[in-house]
């Protein structure tokens, strides 16, 4: 017989069926006469019973002794159990170990520095297994969006010569002698590659040198990013609320499971419908203010700011045109004081989880921009070429994906959305 995996036999039609499978242990209990392992294929969980009636001495002994994590082969008859968690257990007739684990080091109640010292072990728990089942179909639901909209998927460089978003975040590395840099963002390239494309998209890794420790700062994050060639502010703020809602939809439908588990309402995800509220800065401090959180107007927004204006909201909310000079050097300015600019803001005091504006075109104001900044205009030549050939109204914008999943997932730490994550005092394992 071939092996089967759980998630596609847990199904009343194989109920009464002799199936094998493969996997990990990852519960064991053993009685006098009756014993039980919870196996683990990568798809689901299954309870598995042995009988001692129905196996020989010898190998029930064996079956009692078998290690959390060790691998094993089983094959006996499915049946429907109202008390096992999915409705199903396997009644084991035979099974053969292919390797026994040595005593797993996580036990119940450990530290989370130890959590994060074993993290190659630990992404094995329930938990993380459904934080990343989660992203994926975070991805997936991105990915159908995007190419229902007609963006092309473009594939933009890590290691660059120049800053995106400000000098104070950059890792900077030894490129064959001089000086380089690793991307905080692809967007000056998404940029150079509308001109062939029109409208593009991509998912990179970006690294930003955080130096404070934060519940929502990696270290090395991934970054889904998109421009699009004749957009405007509003604009780009529909498509990010049309993709928004496309991505957790996805997960509310096809992850129900992961997310319950997870502590979050895959109802009250679906109920999360496009547009988004808009509303400018100036009124967002306002509202900051009434909320007892001081900040004046000119401040950037920190975690304690974007808490107080999102904690009482369901949806999301777009904040609009701050002021340009806490800004980056490429936004659009109408106005000469405010920035044609958004920040998506989750709700329920998650905050930031979309940067986004529509691209100053005048290759003037864009370098006193970068002049205010301090920038080399020598590094950035090769983008103010843009302004030279062809310039067009543009607009683009920067998800972080593990913000998403920490205010889908109803996590407290962003270290917990992703597999290894890197924060400033760690890079291991
Ligand atoms: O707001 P940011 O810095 O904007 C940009 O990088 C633009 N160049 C994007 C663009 O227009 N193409 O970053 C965009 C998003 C933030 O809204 C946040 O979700 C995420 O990236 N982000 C981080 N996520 C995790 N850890 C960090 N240290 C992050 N820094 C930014
Ligand atoms: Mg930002």
């Amino acid at each position: 017989t071939k092996f089967s995996s759980i998630d596609e036999i847990i199904k009343p039609k194989f109920a009464g069926k002799k199936v094998k499978l493969r996997g990990w242990v990852h519960r064991q209990r053993s009685g006098k006469k009756i014993a039980f392992i919870v196996l683990r294929d990568g798809t689901d969980t299954l309870q598995c019973t042995a009988k001692k009636s129905e196996l020989s001495e010898e190998k029930y002994e064996e079956f009692c002794n078998i290690k959390y994590e060790s691998s094993i082969i089983v094959f006996g008859t499915l049946q429907k159990d109202d008390r096992a968690p999915n409705g199903y257990e396997l009644h084991v007739e035979d099974f053969e170990l292919i390797h026994l684990a040595d005593t797993f080091p996580i036990t119940k109640d450990q530290s989370d520095a130890f959590l994060l010292d074993i993290r190659h072990l630990w992404i094995r728990s329930q938990k993380l297994t459904q934080t990343s089942r989660v992203k994926a179909k975070l991805m997936e639901g991105a990915r159908n969006f995007f190419k229902k909209e007609g963006y092309l998927e473009v594939w933009p460089p890590i290691i660059t010569g120049s800053s995106c978003e400000g000098g104070s975040t950059l890792f900077q590395l030894d490129y064959f002698g001089k000086p380089a840099f690793l991307s905080q963002s692809a967007q000056l390239y998404l940029e150079t590659l509308i001109f062939a494309h029109k409208k593009v998209f991509a998912l990179t890794p970006s690294f930003r040198a955080e130096k404070s420790r934060t519940t929502r700062h990696l270290a090395e994050y991934w970054h889904l990013e998109a421009e699009a060639a004749f957009l405007d502010l509003n604009g780009i703020m529909d498509f990010e609320d049309g993709l928004v809602t496309a991505m957790i939809h996805k997960v509310a439908r096809d992850e129900k499971k992961s997310l319950i588990a997870l502590g979050r309402n895959p109802k009250d995800l679906l109920a999360i419908k496009a547009p988004f509220e808009r509303i400018k800065y100036d009124e967002a401090v306002d509202i900051i203010n009434s909320k007892g959180v001081k900040i004046e107007w000119g401040e950037d927004f920190g975690t304690g700011h974007e808490r107080a204006l999102t904690k009482d909201l369901k949806s999301p909310i777009h904040v609009t045109h701050f002021p340009r000079e806490i800004k980056a050097f490429y936004m659009k300015t109408i106005d000469g004081k405010t920035a044609e600019c958004n920040d998506l803001l989750a709700p329920e005091g998650f905050g930031e989880i979309i940067g986004s504006s529509q691209r100053e075109e005048d290759i003037k104001i864009i370098t006193e921009n970068l002049l205010r900044d301090g920038s080399d205009i020598a590094d950035y030549e090769w983008y103010l070429d843009l302004r030279r050939f062809g310039s067009v109204q543009h607009s683009g914008f920067g998800l972080g994906i593990e913000r998403v999943m920490r205010w889908i997932c109803n996590l407290e730490h962003i270290r917990d959305t992703i597999a290894y994550p890197r924060v400033m005092n760690r890079n291991t394992p």
